[in-house]
Order: structure tokens, then C-alpha cells, then sequence
């Protein structure tokens, strides 16, 4: 029993499954005497034996079995594996089961086998717990009880470590969907952003195209040919005639507003120009992002925090949101770049979010960039509804929201991002109404470039 309560302390302790299979073989052989016991596991494609555990019977032996194949006739643990029953070998020397290994169990002196399928909650054959003898003979009734409670506590340890596994599987694939919900997130934003912008492209074609059309310039050609006819008496027509004494006069307002025509079509051409470089611009930036995604680069911190402020660009216009800067002089450093940029898209988009209250008017985002003590410090502060205490704790937590369309992604896969890269992510808050204040720290030391 002391034995049993020791397999049972380990599995919650965490501890690997060959020492908690190893500590079940030993607490079935203190009981039994001489008998020599093994625990073999079925593999993933359920073909072959491993090791398990089998700590009294000799290293050779259990060597020459690992990877063994199970079927219908492959000695006493091949053959229950396969059966999914109980075999009994009273004598390892003249069983059929056993003549293709006979010779090897022989050699160690092993002349009795009895295992039993060690079974799954669904049926499934997770792997065999086996009595060997050195005597040809048969399990008594108490032998066969304690083989049945060895494979139980064999089969609460296996699939317990199989669904930690499990477990552990699952987590990393939603972390990864995390991560890739985050660059989508960056992605969505290049996109608003670069969505907006051919409105504004088209609003600027139009305005010059309604600028040529409504030009003045037909009038010029009609002073000019008035000019013409009177090539012969230009003087007297110019001095004389009432026509021709206004057209002095008229050029010179003409001039003035064609100058005024071109001045107009130009801002707007130069406002076309901005714009299909900001297309340029961002879809580039978005490419660097992906090319270089899981891959680390030399950068200057500040130009990071001017994409990601730039990808939330047209949102913070929108708000009517104030952007400050505090940046500190610092060398450039090696990051990947794209786990900054994830980062820092989002701590942007939640404090462009926690700004929005309603009757604010001074809505305000501070970006710090510091280095100090070996560690580049970026923080994103807002002026916005603050975090109050009790949910401080949880902000990192998956799948924590507090709004309508939002995953509780960003932050939880923030924070492990910057744990990846050697760094951490926090929060401070005084409570609802105070803003928030989230630093990403990664180290310097390591990455700062000679
Ligand atoms: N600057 C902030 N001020 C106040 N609350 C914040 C701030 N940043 C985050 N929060 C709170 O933390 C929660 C979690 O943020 P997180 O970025 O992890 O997810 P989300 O923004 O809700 O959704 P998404 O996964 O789409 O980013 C937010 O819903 C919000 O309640
Ligand atoms: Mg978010």
C-alpha cells in the first residue's frame, strides 16, 4: 500500500513516467517474492513494444525486446498486446509463442511469463505488465490479483502523462493560433489603413479634375483673340475703346487666378503623391514583417515604434487621439522584429480603445522608449477608463475580454511573445478612470550590436 501511495504522490508531483512505472514494478515484486516483473508500452501506431520499466530483469534482455513487434504469436507480451487478453506461458521452453524468443529468455534464465494487457479507459491497449518466473509455472490466485492491480495503477499513470501531454499539445497550438491571431492583427490594421486611402486618392483626383474642367484658361484664349483682331490699331483699341481699355485690367485678375488654379491643383497633386506613398510605404513595411517573421534584426527601437504607430494611424486620427513621444537616444538592438511589432500593434490598439469614453476630449497616447541597466524599456501609457485592481491580475490571462468583439488574445500572447525573447510585459494601473501604463522590457545586453 506504501508503495502505491508513493506511485501516486509522484504523478501529482509531476515526476517523468519510466520513475513512476519503475516505483510500481518494485512495490508488485516487494509483494511477490521472486518474481521478476516488466512493463512494456505500446507505441503510437500500436505495432511495437517499448521499454518501460523493468528494473530486475537483466539490462541485455529488456535491450533485445524494446521495438519488439506484437502479433498474434510473439511471445507472452507481443502476443496479449495483441490478443488485447490475458496470456499465461507456464513454460517459456516448450510454448509455441514463444519459439521465435525462446532462446533469448532461456540465455537469462526466464522460464515462466505472464502478462496482462494494460488497458485505456476506451479499450485501447496502452502496453503489457508482465510476471516473469525462473520456475515453469503458473500464477497463483493472489499472483494473478496483484498483476490485476499493477496493470491499473500502470494504466492511471500512463494515461495520465499521455493527456498531460495532450494537454501540453493543445496549449502550444492555441498559443501558436494566439500568435497568428496577433500578426492578423497587424495585418487587419495595414489593411484599414491602407484601405482608407484610396478615398482620400479619389477625392484628390476629383478635386483637380473639377479644377481643369472649371478653368479660366478658355477666357485667356478669348482676350487673346480679341487682341488679335485689333493687331492693326493695337494702340488706339487699348487706349480708346472700352474693350480695350479693360484688358489690362482683366489680364492681370486673370492672372492672378490662374495662379490660384494652379496653386489648388498642385496641394491636391502633392496630397496624391503622399498618399500613393503611404500605400507604398505601408505594404512594404507589412512585407519586411512577414519576410522576416521568427527571424531576428538589427533595428533601431523608435522606427518600431513608428510602424506600429503608423499601422494604427488613420484609427488615432479618427479618435481625434494626441500621440506623444519620449524618446530616449538608444544604440540598435537585435529583435525579431515581428514579435515587437504584434506587441506593441496591440498595447496601441487597446489603449486607442480604453481613450474612447464617451465626453472625453483629451484623449492621450505616450510613447516611451528608455534603455537602462542592460534592459530597452518601451511603454504605451494612456489617459484612458484604467484597469481596476481585480482585473490587473487576470489582464494576461487567455481569453481575457472585456469587449464586445475581443478575443483576450492580444495580451496573453503579448506577454509569452516578449518572455520568448528573453523580456517580459506589465501593466500598472491605479484603478478605473487613471489610464494604463504596459512596458515591454527586453534585454539589451544580449542583443545590443558591437
Ligand atoms: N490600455 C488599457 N486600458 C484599460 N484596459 C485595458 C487596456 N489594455 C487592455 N485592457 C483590458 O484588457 C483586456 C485584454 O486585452 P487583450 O489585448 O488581451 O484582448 P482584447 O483587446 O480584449 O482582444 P484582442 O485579443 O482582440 O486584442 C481588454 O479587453 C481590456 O479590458
Ligand atoms: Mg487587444
Amino acid at each position: 500500500m506504501a508503495g502505491e501511495r508513493q506511485a501516486l504522490k509522484m504523478m501529482a508531483a509531476g515526476a517523468p513516467l519510466p520513475a513512476i512505472l519503475e516505483v510500481v514494478v518494485r512495490n508488485i515484486e516487494a509483494q511477490a517474492g521472486a518474481m521478476q516483473c516488466s512493463i512494456l508500452l505500446l507505441d503510437e501506431a500500436g505495432t511495437h513494444l517499448l521499454h518501460g520499466a523493468a528494473p530486475s530483469l537483466p539490462d541485455a534482455y529488456n535491450h533485445a525486446i524494446h521495438g519488439m513487434t506484437i502479433g498474434p504469436d510473439a511471445g507472452s507480451c507481443g502476443t496479449a498486446a495483441c490478443r488485447n487478453e490475458t496470456v499465461i506461458v507456464a513454460d517459456i521452453a516448450t510454448d509455441p509463442l514463444w519459439r521465435d524468443f525462446k532462446d533469448l529468455a532461456l540465455a537469462h534464465e526466464l522460464r515462466a511469463c505472464w502478462p496482462k494487457p494494460i488497458c485505456g479507459a476506451d479499450g485501447r491497449v496502452l502496453g503489457t505488465f508482465a510476471v516473469y518466473d525462473r520456475q515453469p509455472r503458473r500464477p497463483s490466485p493472489i499472483e494473478v490479483e496483484l498483476v490485476e492491480r499493477a496493470a491499473s495503477q500502470a494504466r492511471i499513470a500512463i494515461e495520465r502523462k499521455r493527456a498531460e501531454a495532450e494537454l501540453e499539445k493543445t496549449h502550444k497550438q492555441l498559443l501558436d493560433a494566439s500568435r497568428q491571431a496577433g500578426m492578423a492583427e497587424v495585418a487587419t490594421g495595414v489593411l484599414h489603413n491602407v484601405g482608407n486611402v484610396p478615398n482620400s486618392v479619389n477625392v484628390s483626383s476629383t478635386l483637380v479634375a473639377d479644377g481643369v474642367r472649371k478653368s479660366r484658361l478658355p477666357n485667356l484664349f478669348k482676350a487673346v483673340a480679341l487682341l488679335r483682331e485689333h493687331d492693326a490699331d493695337m494702340g488706339a483699341f487699348l487706349t480708346t475703346d472700352p474693350k480695350g481699355r479693360q484688358l489690362p485690367v482683366y489680364f492681370s485678375q486673370l492672372a492672378a487666378h490662374l495662379a490660384g488654379e494652379q496653386a489648388a491643383a498642385l496641394k491636391e497633386l502633392e496630397h496624391l503623391q503622399k498618399n500613393i506613398e503611404h500605400i507604398k510605404d505601408i505594404v512594404a513595411m507589412q512585407q519586411t514583417y512577414a519576410k522576416t517573421s521568427g527571424m531576428s534584426e538589427i533595428v533601431q527601437i523608435t522606427d518600431l515604434v513608428e510602424d506600429s504607430l503608423n499601422i494604427n494611424a488613420t484609427a488615432l486620427a479618427r479618435h481625434g487621439i494626441t500621440v506623444v513621444r519620449e524618446f530616449a537616444e538608444l544604440p540598435p538592438v537585435v529583435v525579431e522584429k515581428h514579435k515587437v511589432l504584434q506587441i506593441l500593434v496591440n498595447l496601441i490598439g487597446n489603449a486607442k480603445h480604453a481613450c474612447d469614453k464617451p465626453g472625453s476630449t483629451d484623449k492621450r497616447i505616450t510613447l516611451r522608449v528608455a534603455g537602462e541597466a542592460g534592459v530597452v524599456k518601451i511603454s504605451v501609457s494612456d489617459n484612458g477608463v484604467g484597469i481596476p485592481a481585480q482585473n490587473l491580475v487576470r489582464i494576461f490571462s487567455h481569453g481575457f475580454t472585456t469587449k464586445k468583439e475581443g478575443h483576450g488574445f492580444g495580451l496573453h500572447s503579448g506577454a509569452n511573445a516578449a518572455k520568448e525573447m528573453g523580456g517580459s510585459l506589465t501593466v500598472q494601473s491605479r484603478g478605473a478612470g487613471h489610464g494604463a501604463t504596459f512596458t515591454l522590457e527586453l534585454p539589451l545586453a544580449q542583443c545590443s550590436t558591437r
